[in-house]
């Protein structure tokens, strides 16, 4: 790549005294202990234990075993330098059957966190819903189920009483489109079930479960200066086919606006009633809902990795484009599998994702310029590779350089306009990366999976001094 203006390696660039630098993880991919404490199940525990769902037949049942090594894993945190973690509650370990009476010991678990980060200097960022469903209320229909959304703001009302003094941000739902479109669309995560109607009444209940989480949350917490967000995970797209255009506006329909449109905009975008009129009538969206669903946010969590390129199917597919099984009713994209993702130009991560920090700038100004009086703030970014551990160290150049650029890009997206609040890099630790297991390593720092000890990688290092100086670090002799 030549370098310069384009290529995104800028150094010396100054984040603000107030820009929030953190890190990120999800109970299920770090904590473990699963059946301790009175913690019921969760989707995840039933999907990683089914044969073939998960890469090696990996499961979270030990995980980073956080749970164990919360003190530790604080001290971690604080030598990092981290201002901010952005942690998620396991519903399970707080009602372990999705609603009534709440486990003291699940409640202690997430008291302890808090009170570690707080005393650390660190400021909580907890998500509410990081996609461990409660079994037993899968068992009731799952997201698919109107119910689930009511549950859900029960759920996070007694969070909000029992933390509500202490935590700074509040994160109702972790990535929607994942919960709904990969849960149920095309069956990848849990609870596996691939049906285009479950997949579009899963995000409208996921829509729901948000708003009324929001208002049960602002009844419940105590802090004055709390703030409240979600965090959505945008597809940029791009395309150069003359009918990448209509494939663009699908996928951001069924992809990005089926979130932000309900819960930003207080409605539905009308073209995807258009697109996904074969599957459904939308009747399932009650004339309160929207109301409900729409409330105020004090920023918007975005979670970035890469780009997607698009087009138009020269055929449309006679059965979902995800499977030739005939079971399988669903796809990831319900009501517009007949467009094509094209692949994408190089470089990429260890995930096959192609790095694009340009992608990231136009993202933010984009979004800004959508809700030009909303904040911003990266809930998640980084990178898999094939970390190599040597003598105890582990240089990541790679994730450096990952990182360097979509920094940069940030901060360019800053340069032009944008309220961007913070940026927390993904992950504190390596973990459990869903349903391809441990096999892809995205932490600042390395956890071997026989031992459990931790080591700090390059990159950790690196973002310790960006953090310190509020500075991209210029490339030390071995970076350039
Ligand atoms: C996001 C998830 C997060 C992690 C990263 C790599 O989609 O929110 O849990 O798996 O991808």
């Amino acid at each position: 790549m030549i370098e310069g203006e384009d290529d995104y390696r800028d150094s010396g660039l100054e984040f603000p005294a107030d820009f929030v630098l953190g890190s990120a993880t999800a109970a299920y991919q770090v904590e473990g202990a699963v059946r301790e404490d009175g913690r019921g199940v969760s989707i995840w525990d039933t999907f990683s234990h089914t044969q073939g769902r998960i890469l090696n037949g990996d499961t979270g049942d030990i995980a980073d075993d956080h749970y164990h090594r919360l003190e530790s894993d604080l001290d971690l945190m604080a030598r990092l330098g981290l201002e901010s973690y952005r942690f998620s509650i396991a519903w399970p370990r707080i009602q372990p059957a999705g609603s009534g009476a709440i486990n003291e010991r699940g409640v202690d678990f997430y008291a302890r966190l808090v009170d570690g980060l707080l005393a650390r200097g660190i400021r909580p960022i907890a998500t509410l819903y990081h996609w461990d469903l409660p079994q037993a209320l899968e068992d009731a229909g799952g997201w698919p189920n109107r119910d689930t959304a009511s549950r859900f703001a029960e759920y996070a009302s007694h969070v909000g009483n029992i933390l509500g003094d202490r935590v700074s941000v509040w994160t109702t739902l972790n990535e929607p489109w994942c919960s709904a479109h990969l849960g149920y669309g095309s069956g990848v995560h849990a609870p596996g079930i691939s049906n285009d109607l479950a997949a579009l009444r899963a995000a409208h209940h996921l829509n729901l479960g948000h708003g009324l989480a929001l208002q049960e949350l602002r009844r419940a917490v105590t802090k004055p200066d709390a703030e409240y967000s979600v965090t959505l995970n945008f597809h940029v797209l791009r395309g150069e086919h003359e009918t990448s255009p209509e494939a663009i506006r699908r996928i951001d329909a069924v992809g990005n606006r089926i979130f932000t449109g309900p819960m930003l905009r207080g409605a539905y975008p009308e073209d995807l009633f258009e697109d996904t009129a074969s599957i459904t009538d939308w009747s399932f969206v009650k004339a309160t809902d929207l109301a409900n669903i729409s409330q105020p946010l004090d920023f918007l969590g975005v979670n970035y990795y890469s780009t997607n390129t698009v087009k138009m199917r020269d055929a449309a597919p006679a059965t979902a484009d995800d499977s030739r099984d005939p079971a399988i009713t669903g796809s990831t994209w319900p009501g517009s599998r007949d467009v094509e993702f094209l692949d994408q130009p190089g470089p990429y991560t260890a995930m096959g994702w192609n790095i694009a920090p340009d992608g990231l700038e136009e993202l933010l100004v984009s979004l800004h310029e959508q809700f030009p009086k909303l904040p911003l703030m990266i809930t998640e970014n980084g990178a898999a590779f094939d970390d190599v551990e040597i003598d105890g160290e582990v240089h990541d150049r790679d994730r450096i350089d990952y990182l360097r650029r979509h920094f940069t890009a940030a901060h360019r997206a800053m340069a032009r306009g944008v309220d961007l609040r913070g940026y927390l890099v993904w992950s504190f630790l390596d973990n459990f990366e869903w349903n391809l297991g441990y096999a892809k390593r995205f932490g600042l720092v390395r956890v071997n999976y026989e031992s459990l000890e931790r080591t700090i990688k390059d990159s950790g290092r690196w973002f310790s001094e960006l953090i310190a100086t509020r500075r991209i670090p210029a490339p030390r002799g071995s970076e350039r």
